[in-house]
């Protein structure tokens, strides 16, 4: 199901683009000020993102960036330090954003799938002293984005906070796709995050919706979070034509089930071609990673083929193709794409 223009995109679920009832939804949308919290269709998105996630507050943010960086700037001082998996996003792909918005430097522990433990927690706390830096939260990212859409279990959640709380340390969730974790693990989003300070999650990503993230957490931290995001420009005026998209785009999140269902598809044909080229087990939510080496022609060779095709995908990345189901691609597409891919 390609777009209009034929372009089939697997590059990220970030470039699905509005349906037909958002399109109707953000004509007819109330809007006000929402900088003067007037906009009326903003605030009942933010009432019904802090409902699904078990918190008292939430606010509207452009980006899930600001989102992640408004809640580490909340929650740290310049100078301390947050723990963060080695491939968490906010640390590595966030153009270094928390050094130079909140002066802190991270302290990656934990797997690459971004499981952090009590161990892991309590590891660097031991060294933790008069003369160290002081560690003042702790980053999960759940789903799992650079492990390929790996999932963090409710109880390897549960044990991270509970580590985090035995040391004083601020809980913030990067939450981007928050419900294809909930979804792949059959729990309420709220179970998995229940405990944390701060849960950034996406409208635009799977979702679906054309712009747009949210924090969620306790009122007084929301306040300390729209003082922020107003000091970095983030405020935004008749938004509501943004938060009604938003709103239909978190009704519909049960449905993320359908991509997570056509990246296990990709990944079992792929493997049934070929066995080493992915491990299908990995395949959790909507992302597939492929393994650059067993792929039999170059990149050059491959981008050729792709672009001839009208298929998108990113170059390979640290050893591997990261490959994006959404619903704006459909099984068609897939076996387009494994085609080319098995080509010798
Ligand atoms: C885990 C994670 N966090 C945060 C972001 C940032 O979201 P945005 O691109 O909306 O700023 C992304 C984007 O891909 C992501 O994958």
């Amino acid at each position: 199901m390609a777009f209009d223009d034929g372009f089939v995109d697997f590059r990220s679920d970030t470039v699905t683009r509005p349906t037909g009832e958002m399109r109707r939804a953000m004509a007819e949308a109330v809007v006000g000020d929402d900088v003067f919290r007037n906009d009326p269709t903003v605030n009942r998105l933010q009432e019904e993102a802090a409902a699904v996630l078990g918190f008292e507050a939430a606010l509207f943010v452009p980006s899930g960036v600001m989102a992640n960086q408004l809640s580490v700037m909340a929650q740290t001082r310049p100078g301390d330090e947050v723990i963060c998996d080695p491939l968490a996003h906010v640390r590595n792909i966030e153009r270094g954003a928390s050094s130079a918005f909140s002066g802190i430097a991270y302290r990656p522990v934990g797997s690459e799938a971004g499981f952090i433990s009590a161990a892991h927690i309590d590891g660097v706390m031991e060294l933790a002293g008069r003369f160290q830096p002081r560690v003042r939260l702790v980053c999960w990212e759940n789903s799992h984005n650079f492990s390929g859409g790996r999932v963090v279990p409710v109880e390897v959640m549960r044990e991270g906070f509970a580590a985090a709380d035995a040391h004083q340390l601020s809980k913030h969730v990067d939450g981007a796709r928050i419900f294809n974790a909930a979804v792949a693990l059959g729990v309420e989003a709220a179970e998995l995050v229940a405990g944390a300070d701060t849960v950034s999650f996406c409208f635009s990503k799977g979702l679906g919706a054309p712009v747009g993230s949210a924090v969620v957490g306790a009122a007084d931290m929301i306040e300390e979070i729209r003082y922020l995001r107003a000091r970095m420009g983030g405020g935004m005026r008749q938004v509501g034509i943004l938060a009604a998209a938003a709103s239909i785009a978190l009704r519909d999140r049960e449905r993320l089930a359908e991509d997570h269902e056509l990246a296990r598809y990709l990944a079992s044909e792929l493997a049934d071609r070929q066995v080493d080229l992915v491990d299908p087990e990995s395949v959790e939510t909507n992302i597939v990673n492929i393994r650059a080496a067993a792929i039999a022609r170059p990149w050059p060779q491959l981008a050729d083929d792709f672009e001839s095709a009208g298929i998108g995908v990113y170059p390979p990345f640290d050893a591997r193709f990261r490959v994006v189901t959404h619903r704006d691609v459909d099984r068609a597409d897939v076996d387009r794409l494994v085609d080319i891919v098995t080509r010798t």
